[in-house]
C-alpha cells in the first residue's frame, strides 16, 4: 500500500457571505458581488490543488460544538439544507456529501489512545454544521471526494486556552498518523477567521462593500501578527502567542482549528502561502496554505 500523504494544509475561514457572493447553485439566496479578495484568494488555493490527486478532505470546525468529547461524523451520506442561524438571508445551502468513516473512526481511535474523549456521530439525520460546508466548499466546490469532520470540544470556553492547545495537538497528532497509515493523500482545512469582532448591524445591502472594514486597529495588528509568524515559518512561536491573541482578537482559533492544523502539519518550519487576507462584518479573516511537498522539493 501506498504512504499516505497530507498535500496541504490550510487555514479556511468559513463566513457564510463567501459563498452567498459565490452564487453556487446549491445556495437559495443570490448576490450582486462582495468580499472578492478572500474569494479570489480561494481561487488561487483551488488552483493549487488542483493538479494534485486528493484522496480526502479533513476538516476542523469550531460551529459544530461538541461538550462532552471530540466528535467525528460517522455516517457514509448526509444530505439537507444547512441554514445559518445568524444570516439566514444569507446562506440556506442545500448540502449532499460523502464521509470518509474508515479514516475518521481511524482518527477517533487515535486521539481516543492518546487520552481525548471521543465519539463517532453516527444519527442518520445529523445536520452538518456551516463551518464544515463553507470551507469544504470553498476549497472543492465540486463535492466529488469524502471529508472527515471533526467537532470542537470548547474546552477554551470550559477550561482554559492551554488545555485546548493540548487536546487539539493530540488530535492533530492522531489526523497527522492515521492520514499517512492509510495510504490517502489529504488536505486538512482549519475552519476558523482570525480576529473575530464582529458588527451588530447588517446594511440593507449584505454585500455593500463600502460598509466592509476591520472592527478594530489592534484586531488588525494582531491577525498580521499572527500572518507574518505563518510567512516566516515560525508555528511554535504561533503556538506559544495563541492564548494571547485569542484572548486580545476574541479569536475563533479558540475552537481549536489553527491549533490541530499547525499540529498535524508537525509544527511547521517553512512558510505558509498567504491567499488573501480580508474582513467579513468586521472579522479578521486568511486563507493560507501550508504544501509540505512543495517545501521539502518533491515534484509535483
Ligand atoms: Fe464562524
Amino acid at each position: 500500500m501506498r504512504t499516505g500523504e497530507i498535500v496541504a494544509g490550510a487555514l479556511a475561514p468559513h463566513p457564510p457571505h463567501l459563498v452567498y457572493a459565490d452564487n453556487p447553485p446549491q445556495n437559495e439566496p443570490t448576490a450582486e458581488c462582495g468580499w472578492e479578495t478572500l474569494r479570489w484568494g480561494y481561487q488561487r488555493f483551488r488552483k493549487d490543488l488542483a493538479d494534485r490527486d486528493i484522496d480526502v478532505i479533513v476538516v476542523y470546525t469550531p460551529h459544530w460544538q461538541t461538550y462532552i468529547g471530540t466528535h467525528f461524523l460517522g455516517v457514509p451520506h448526509l444530505q439537507s439544507v444547512s441554514v445559518d442561524p445568524i444570516f439566514p438571508n444569507l446562506f440556506r445551502f442545500h448540502y449532499e456529501l460523502d464521509v470518509d468513516v474508515r479514516l475518521a473512526k481511524d482518527i477517533h481511535d487515535r486521539a481516543r489512545d492518546g487520552g481525548i474523549v471521543t465519539k463517532m456521530m453516527e444519527n442518520p439525520d445529523f445536520r452538518v454544521d456551516y463551518g464544515t460546508i463553507v470551507s469544504c466548499h470553498l476549497t472543492r466546490p465540486e463535492w466529488d471526494i469524502p471529508i472527515v469532520s471533526i467537532s470542537s470540544n470548547r474546552s477554551a470556553a470550559y477550561y482554559s486556552i492551554e488545555v485546548m492547545q493540548e487536546q487539539a495537538a493530540v488530535i492533530g497528532r492522531a489526523t497527522r498518523d492515521a492520514v499517512l497509515a492509510s495510504g490517502k493523500k489529504a488536505v486538512l482545512l482549519a475552519s476558523n477567521s482570525l480576529s473575530h469582532r464582529h458588527f451588530t448591524t447588517e446594511g440593507e445591502l449584505p454585500e455593500d462593500m463600502t460598509r466592509e472594514h476591520i472592527y478594530h486597529h489592534g484586531q488588525y495588528l494582531w491577525d498580521m501578527r499572527l500572518i507574518e509568524l505563518m510567512r516566516e515559518g515560525r508555528s511554535r512561536e504561533l503556538i506559544d502567542i495563541m492564548p494571547e491573541f485569542i484572548e486580545q482578537a476574541v479569536s475563533e482559533a479558540d475552537g481549536g482549528g489553527l491549533t490541530w492544523l499547525i499540529s498535524a502539519l508537525d509544527y511547521p518550519e517553512y512558510a505558509a502561502e498567504i491567499y488573501a487576507y480580508g474582513t467579513v462584518i468586521g472579522t479578521g479573516n486568511v486563507v493560507a496554505g501550508w504544501h509540505p511537498g512543495r517545501a521539502a522539493g518533491v515534484a509535483q
